[in-house]
C-alpha cells in the first residue's frame, strides 16, 4: 500500500496542453474518484500514473519513489480497463494467471492467489471456462481478479462499469467498495458519473477542462461546493441558479423576491438552490410556475420558471403530489441551504 503524491502535474500533446497544474495528495488505503465530463482529462491524468502516459512536466510520487521515469511494469500498480482487455482464447484462470507468470512466480504461489481472488469475487466455478462463455458481470469480476492476483500498492480503474446494465452497476459499485476497504489498497477511480462518485468515493477530485475544480469528500462537495461547474455537477437534478444582487442584508432575485441572508457585502451574485432544498410553503416568497411535473414515487419533480421570468427554475418534494401545469407553488428556501457565486469568476462567496 502507498500515499501518491501528484505535484504541478502537466501533460501537453504537442501544443496543447489538457491537463493544468494538477496538485493532489492521495493517503495510503484512500478510495479516490476522479470524475467529470467526457474530454476533461481522467483517462490521461491516471494513465500517467500507471506510466502508460509520458510526465510533460510535475512529479508523481508513489509510496517514496518517484515514478515519472518508471515502466508501468516497474510501478507496482494493477489496472482495470473499461473493455475488461480479457485473452479470449485463455480460460479464465490462465487470464488471472498470466501477469504472476510473466513475474515467474512459483505455480504453487500461483494457484494460491489465483484461488484465493477468485474465492473473494466468486468466481471459483468459472476458472476453467472462456471469457466468451461468461456475462459482463463475470467477466469484470474476471478483470479484476487479475488486479487483484498482482497484489499491487495502487489500484487504478478506468470505467469499470460503463460496459454493464444499470442494475448491474450498481451492484458492481458496492462490490468494488467492498472489495477496497476489505484489501485497503490505495485506489483511483475515474467516471463521469457522479452518482458513482459520490458513492465510491473517500474522496472526489473533479476535474473540468484539465483543471482541478476541487478535491474534497462527498458531502464537502455537495454542502460547499467551490465553483458553479461542481455546483452543477454534483447533485440530481442539479442545482437551479438565479441571478440575483446581494443588499441591504439580502438576496434579491430578478423579480424582485428577497431573501434575507447574513451577508454585509453588496455585489451582483449567483444565486445556487438546489432543488430538494426549495420547501413548499402557501406563505413562500419563491414561486414557480408548473410546466412539467415528473412523479418519481418516492418524490415529485415540479419543472417550471421562476414567477415573472423566463429562469428555469426546478423543486423536489417528497413523496406522492399533483400539480397542474400553468400552477404556481410557492417555496421558501432557508438561508442555510443558500449558494452564491461570482458571476464573473463563478467561484463561491462565503456569507
Ligand atoms: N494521444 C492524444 N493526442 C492528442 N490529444 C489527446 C490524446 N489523448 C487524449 N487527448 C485529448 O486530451 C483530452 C483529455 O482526454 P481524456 O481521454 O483524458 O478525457 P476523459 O476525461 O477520459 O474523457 P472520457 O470521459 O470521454 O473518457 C481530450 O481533449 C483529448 O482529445
Ligand atoms: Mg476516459
Amino acid at each position: 500500500m502507498a500515499e501518491i503524491h501528484l505535484t504541478d502535474l502537466t501533460k501537453s500533446y504537442g501544443p496543447t496542453e489538457v491537463l493544468h497544474h494538477i496538485e493532489g495528495h492521495i493517503q495510503d488505503g484512500e478510495f479516490i474518484v476522479i470524475v467529470g465530463p467526457s474530454g476533461c482529462g481522467k483517462s490521461t491524468l491516471l494513465r500517467m500514473v500507471a506510466g502508460l502516459e509520458t510526465v510533460s512536466s510535475g512529479e508523481i510520487r508513489i509510496g517514496e519513489r518517484r515514478v515519472n521515469e518508471l515502466e508501468p511494469s516497474e510501478r507496482d500498480i494493477a489496472m482495470v480497463f473499461q473493455n475488461y482487455a480479457l485473452y479470449p482464447h485463455m480460460s479464465v484462470r490462465a487470464n488471472m494467471a498470466y501477469g504472476l507468470k510473466i513475474r515467474k512466480l512459483s505455480q504453487a504461489e500461483i494457484n494460491r492467489r489465483v484461488e484465493e481472488a477468485a474465492d473473494i469475487l466468486e468466481i471459483r466455478q468459472y476458472l476453467d471456462r472462456k471469457p466468451r462463455q461468461l456475462s459482463g458481470g463475470q467477466r469484470q469480476r474476471v478483470a479484476m481478479g487479475r488486479a487483484i492476483v498482482r497484489d499491487p500498492q495502487v489500484f487504478l480503474f478506468d470505467e469499470p462499469l460503463s460496459n454493464l446494465d444499470a442494475k448491474l452497476r450498481v451492484q458492481m459499485r458496492l462490490e468494488i467498495r467492498k472489495l477496497q476497504q476489505r484489501l485497503g489498497v490505495t485506489s483511483i477511480y475515474v467516471t463521469h458519473d457522479q452518482v458513482e462518485a459520490m458513492t465510491l468515493g473517500d474522496r472526489l477530485m473533479v476535474l473540468n477542462g484539465g483543471y482541478v475544480e476541487q478535491f474534497g469528500t462527498p458531502i464537502e462537495l455537495y454542502d460547499r461546493p467551490a465553483s458553479i461547474f461542481v455546483a452543477g455537477f454534483i447533485g440530481s437534478p442539479a442545482m437551479n441558479f438565479l441571478p440575483a444582487e446581494v443588499k441591504d442584508g439580502s438576496v434579491v432575485l430578478s423579480n424582485g423576491v428577497i431573501i434575507p441572508v447574513e451577508s454585509p457585502k453588496e455585489a451582483n451574485v449567483t444565486l445556487g438552490i438546489r432543488p430538494e432544498h426549495l420547501q413548499p410553503e402557501p406563505e413562500g416568497a419563491i414561486a414557480l410556475q408548473v410546466e412539467m411535473v415528473e412523479q418519481l414515487g418516492a418524490n415529485t419533480l415540479l419543472h417550471g420558471t421562476l414567477q415573472g421570468t423566463d429562469k428555469a427554475l426546478t423543486a423536489s418534494v417528497a413523496g406522492h403530489a399533483t400539480y397542474e401545469n400553468g400552477e404556481f407553488v410557492n417555496f421558501s428556501a432557508p438561508a442555510s441551504m443558500l449558494h452564491l457565486f461570482d458571476p464573473e469568476t463563478e467561484s463561491r462567496l462565503e456569507l
